[in-house]
């Protein structure tokens, strides 16, 4: 018994101090030990010798002798296969192409704000931004909007505070009126930004827009250079061919005030449902700057004269990619983001 207590003890040394490098040593240790002929199979015969008064005892060391012999060997067929990935020798196949990384996109209004401002900036125009949430000041009173003046209500604001007042702006005319505020002409800039109006969400209008106005105040300047500043934008964003007419209409901040319409970027002018088979659609409205406002801010309006101009991102980027429903600009969908990779 205590012979075979000690063989049983020696031969688990001899296991775990076995070593293979390759599968044909793995192989020499199963025929070894665990083989027909094999080490354990040989002391399993021992059984026999035992008293059976220890027969069950003596099982159970023998079960577990053998698990042994067992999990050795696994142990080094699974040391062959890891040092065989770590040298690389598999049969992985290295010349597979690789997973490609997604790469996010530009919304499309990014897209086109980045645009129309890239458009101004060849003209000297200067990038200038303000404050979403405004005074009255700045986005009313200033721009010859007092209070109780009728034209207020074309624009249904979001106050926040009354009396003072607080509000979310507009329009980006605002960020004007801060220029002017601090800088003396000339002044040649455009406010892209975000502006708010208490609309119901629809295909057509939402409570939040995007805008770029622009404002230019200088000696001499005329409507012929607003005319022409714009025509340089239309032909850049749209076109050679694109045309463009003025409309007379009322800002209180302008005077003469226009809107400005553009032949129909869908079929050119002959006439569809986009441009409600009038071949033009209007994008802007503009004039020159009025003296009141100039005076506000204490500028010779004898001395000085200027232009302004307000559109909305929206607008644009609908012509320029045909997108009907202006919900779609911040529902998130990526099915409608996705569609602008690779533009611009
Ligand atoms: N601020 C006007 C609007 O938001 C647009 C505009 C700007 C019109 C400058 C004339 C001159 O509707």
């Amino acid at each position: 018994m205590e012979q075979l207590l000690q063989q049983i003890e020696e031969v688990k040394q001899e296991m775990a101090a076995f070593e293979a490098t390759n599968n044909e040593q793995a192989e020499a240790f199963r025929i070894k030990f665990l083989g027909t002929k094999g080490v354990v199979k040989g002391i399993m015969g021992e059984m026999m010798q035992v008293p059976v008064d220890q027969k069950k005892e003596f099982g159970q060391l023998l079960n577990s002798f053998k698990t042994f012999a067992e999990e050795r060997y696994e142990a080094l067929k699974n040391g062959l296969q890891s040092a065989e990935e770590q040298s690389g020798a598999t049969d992985f196949d290295w010349t597979l192409p690789g997973d490609a990384t997604p790469v996010g996109t530009r919304h499309p209004l990014s897209l086109v704000r980045n645009q129309m401002v890239s458009i101004f900036k060849k003209l000297g125009f200067a990038v200038a931004e303000g404050p979403e949430i405004e005074d009255d000041w700045h986005n009313f009173t200033a721009l010859n909007l007092p209070e109780h003046h009728p034209a207020r209500d074309m624009q249904d604001t979001f106050y926040l505070h009354k009396n003072p007042d607080f509000l979310l702006r507009t329009h980006t005319s605002s960020v004007q009126a801060r220029v002017l505020e601090k800088q003396k002409p000339p002044v040649r800039i455009i406010c892209p930004g975000r502006v708010y109006r208490n609309e119901t969400i629809s295909a057509r209008a939402h409570c939040f827009f995007h805008q770029v106005e622009g404002l230019y105040v200088d000696e001499h300047v005329s409507f012929a250079d607003l005319k022409q500043t714009l025509y340089f934008f239309v032909q850049e964003m749209f076109g050679k061919e694109a045309k463009i007419r003025f409309r007379p209409s009322y800002f209180p901040f302008t005077e003469p005030s226009a809107e400005m319409d553009i032949s129909c970027t869908v079929c050119g002018g002959s006439g569809c449902s986009l441009c409600k088979h009038t071949g033009w659609v209007e994008i802007l409205g503009c004039g020159m700057v009025h003296p009141k406002m100039l005076e506000n801010f204490n500028i010779d309006s004898n001395k000085f004269t200027g232009f302004a101009f307000g559109m909305g991102v929206e607008r644009i980027c609908q012509l320029k990619y045909r997108i009907n429903d202006l919900r779609l600009y911040s529902q998130n969908d990526i099915r409608f983001l996705r569609q602008f990779t690779g533009a611009l």
